[in-house]
């Protein structure tokens, strides 16, 4: 059995994503995405909607599973006796971040890999910073995201103007 983690902020999820976790089912027999509960970021969603929001966009996927996790991420992937991580790299801007991050997952932890996959070219543009600053404008964002998480966010949006 071979377990891939991807974990992320997931604020919210968004159709890079579950590109990535598409991509992830292929190489692996169970995915989790992992969501983390960091609260270093000011987030639209708490960490239990993000999740609803990340179980909802994978329910017809059976090795897929959603969780949260809390604390280092190494722990989590050695809790959950995981062979990998996966994070999606779309563009070189993302890969300084990336690279540290994997290098010192690496110093923490020597018993994992992570593997970075390329989203579908149409979503390399894509991240869930621009999508809530889209939504927030009034903009369609029904492209990159999926319809729930779009009820989502002007649900959440209407009530942040209200
Ligand atoms: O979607 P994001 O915000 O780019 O995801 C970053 C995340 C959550 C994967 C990263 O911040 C993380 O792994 N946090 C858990 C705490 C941890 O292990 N930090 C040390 C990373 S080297």
């Amino acid at each position: 059995m071979r377990t891939a983690i991807y974990p992320g902020s997931f604020d919210p999820f968004t159709n890079g994503h579950l590109d990535v976790v598409q991509r992830a089912t292929r190489l692996f027999d169970r995915v989790v995405v992992a969501v983390a509960r960091s609260d270093s970021k000011h987030a639209l969603f708490t960490v239990e909607e993000r999740l609803g929001l990340v179980r909802e966009s994978i329910r017809s996927m059976p090795n897929v599973e959603a969780d949260a996790f809390e604390g280092l991420l190494v722990e989590y992937v050695q809790r959950q006796s995981a062979q990998a991580v996966v994070r999606g790299l779309r563009a070189i801007s993302d890969f300084e971040f990336e690279f540290q991050m994997a290098l010192m997952n690496r110093k923490l932890n020597e018993n994992f890999e992570t593997i970075f996959m390329m989203p579908k070219d149409t979503y390399t543009f894509l991240s869930s910073r621009i999508v809530k600053e889209i939504a927030r404008l009034g903009g369609d964002v029904s492209p990159f995201v999926p319809p729930h998480v779009q009820s989502a966010l002007a649900a959440r949006l209407a009530t942040e103007k209200a």
